[in-house]
């Protein structure tokens, strides 16, 4: 379709530039013209100048500019038709249309529009109604509050076949089987698609209910029911939360991807506002593109677990063909277990925060998945993995970014398996590179970020997270012995970022050095960002394990040898005590449940093994006359 500019001239004359703005920041009249904080980046003072009477918006801040579509396409993140649509309602102008076949669509699409409103509305009056009762107390159960409920527009669908076939029986049977609302089985009677479940509105960007996820109270399947595709609703090209997203993401420049509708909605909850998900299926390019109008690389957030790393590597494959200047993906894992929602509430919203902090590139993605897809113990597999990187190397449509993928999946691949050059005087003996022995297996690049074997890695928080302190303090004093544990520290997932980030330069060091002694350590880690950290766990004397105490040169070897050994004890208690934990969880569940003599005596001796780490713990830390 195509707008003559008189027409535009006629769209803009009739917009106040001003109003329209100060439906989304607060805007003052200053002189002839208005000023607001602008709302394209953080500021205290206006700089954000509105005139009504040129028609545009000006930050002397940032420089952001344009007038009232383009506030409505930038601002709002509509696209240029829609937002044109959005104003000459306003306005009360007519949309040309062009031909008639697609006025008719656009027919269509209107009338399902208000059918979709329609059924919003009666979803929404059940959930307030009597027989809302239980999908009320299930939200207030997962610790939805009243507003949010609102917000997302929960709603609910009564367990009955014909309950929401009669209340909309104006919009007629077909628009209702158009709309996804109704199931139409060969030619029999349509009856309702949602019964007894909750009702989660999906909205398209102008925050128009184009489609609903319904979820079942409680356990059953499937768990989530989605509408169909219809002319309103492309599962593949549409992003739940957009609506509310793209709006935020201006004021973060960040956009979160997650899995779920609850996902979405309880970060929304705890303040992330600029997430959004895709809608059960893999990340499409359509969706990758869509959010790159948004922002350069959004941070997709999986779940730790299989099926979650799966769809993150999934994404990531399918963003290489696509890859232009600037535009990437980011990757956090959630830890295992846990989805964002889950997270949030059992860790609360900083707990999520940090993990934000420090993301995997796309290419740190793409190198672990392949690094730990088989185990790379031959010649043969080690070629492996160069071929599959370099496919995929091969994917990349961008030349220029193909090339420093090429270059830096070389140099991971020549740090992993073969020595470095300037170690080659030392080596004289070698005609040429010979693949190396533990180098290998903890390469540096990939060592830095958390170990993603759902099944081993250990999550250190709270009191073991002080405990890992004490022990990082520990590995500093005694970096002889950090190669020794290399297999335990790799899966050591921090909940403080600062914490991992030292254990991956204490790894990394001990990996290109094998003889490492305190003072070697600290000048190299005085180049990183670590440094203070590491100063800091040396200096503190709340951790008074044997390991973190200074031992005078003249100190007896068996002190030393006591030191390392508490120092291991203590690593394999901290190691094992998550899944521990975890079982005994497990087994006092099954007692719960079930008690019989085999569940009670299997909770009893994992009590008794907690109780024990426990107090082995405490004893390593007792031990005050060592010097
Ligand atoms: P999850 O099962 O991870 O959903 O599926 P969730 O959001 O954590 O669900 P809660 O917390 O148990 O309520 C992720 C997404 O996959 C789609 C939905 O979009 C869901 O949000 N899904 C899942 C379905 O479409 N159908 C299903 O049966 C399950
Ligand atoms: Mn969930």
């Amino acid at each position: 379709m195509t707008l003559s500019p008189q027409w535009l001239d006629e769209l803009r004359s009739r917009t106040t530039l001003s109003s329209l703005i100060g439906r989304t920041v607060k805007v003052q009249k200053a002189g002839r013209e208005f000023k607001a904080c602008c709302p394209f980046h953080n500021e205290k003072t206006p700089s954000f100048t509105i005139n009504d009477e040129k028609g545009f918006y000006h930050c002397f801040g940032c420089g952001a500019h344009g007038d009232a579509i383009r506030w409505m396409t930038d601002q709002r993140g509509l696209s240029f038709m829609d937002a044109v649509k959005d104003l000459a309602a306003e306005a009360q102008m007519e949309v040309p249309e062009p031909d008639p076949r697609a006025a008719q669509r656009q027919e269509t699409r209107a009338t399902l529009h208000d059918v979709m409103a329609a059924a919003q509305d009666w979803f929404v009056a059940q959930f307030n109604g009597v027989e809302g009762a239980a999908a009320r107390e299930y939200l207030k159960n997962r610790g939805i509050t009243e507003s949010t409920i609102r917000k997302f527009g929960f709603g609910y669908a009564p367990d009955s076949r014909g309950r929401l076939k009669d209340a909309l029986s104006v919009h007629g049977r077909d628009q209702l089987v158009g709309a996804g609302l109704l199931i139409k089985v060969d030619g029999r009677d349509p009856y309702d698609r949602f019964r007894g479940r909750l009702m989660i509105p999906i909205r398209d960007p102008r925050g128009r209910v184009i489609a609903f996820g319904g979820r079942i109270l409680g356990e059953g399947e499937p768990k989530y029911l989605n509408s169909p595709d219809t002319p309103l609703f492309d599962k593949g090209r549409t992003l739940y939360n957009l609506d509310k997203a793209s709006p935020a993401s201006r004021q973060t420049g960040r956009i979160l991807v997650v899995e779920g509708y609850m996902d979405a909605i309880a970060l929304s909850q705890a303040g992330f506002e600029d997430v959004v998900a895709p809608l059960g299926t893999a990340l499409t390019e359509h969706q990758i593109e869509r959010i790159w109008k948004m922002v350069d690389a959004p941070i997709l957030c999986f779940d730790g677990d299989n099926a979650g790393q799966k769809a993150a590597m999934r994404a990531a494959l399918r963003a290489l063909p696509i890859l232009r200047p600037s535009h990437s993906l980011n990757f956090i894992a959630m830890p295992t277990g846990q989805d964002p929602d889950d997270l949030i509430r059992s860790e609360g919203s900083q707990a999520f925060a940090s993990l934000i902090n420090q993301p995997q590139t796309l290419g740190d993605k793409v190198w672990q998945v392949e690094y730990e897809a088989q185990p790379l113990n031959t010649p043969e597999t080690k070629a492996g993995l160069k071929k599959r990187l370099s496919d995929h190397v091969r994917d990349i449509a961008d030349q220029d970014i193909a090339q420093h993928y090429r270059q830096d999946f070389q140099e991971r691949y020549e740090d992993a398996f073969f020595t470095k050059r300037d170690n080659r005087s030392a080596n004289s003996q070698q005609g040429h590179r010979q693949f190396a022995g533990t180098r290998g297996k903890f390469n540096s690049r990939y060592v830095s970020f958390k170990p993603m074997n759902d099944t081993t890695s250990v999550l250190l928080d709270g009191y073991d997270l002080r405990i890992a302190k004490a022990i990082l303090g520990g590995l500093i004093r005694h970096p002889s012995q950090i190669s020794k544990h290399f297999e335990a520290l790799t899966l050591f997932r921090l909940a403080d970022p600062q914490m991992q980030a030292l254990l991956s330069e204490l790894i990394r060091a001990a990996m290109r050095k094998e003889m490492l002694d305190m003072q070697g350590l600290l000048t190299i880690l005085a180049e990183t960002d670590c440094y203070n950290v590491a100063k800091g766990l040396l200096r503190a004397d709340a951790l008074n394990f044997t390991f973190n105490r200074k031992l005078p040169d003249a100190a007896p070897s068996d002190y030393l040898e006591r030191a390392h050994n508490d120092l291991a004890e203590a690593i394999k208690v901290i190691t094992a005590r998550p899944g521990l934990e975890a079982a005994l969880a497990e087994a006092t569940r099954r007692v719960q449940d079930h008690l019989d003599e085999e569940s009670y005596a299997e909770q009893q001796r994992l009590r008794q093994a907690k109780q024990e780490f426990h107090e082995r713990l405490v004893e390593l830390t007792q031990i005050d006359d060592v010097v």
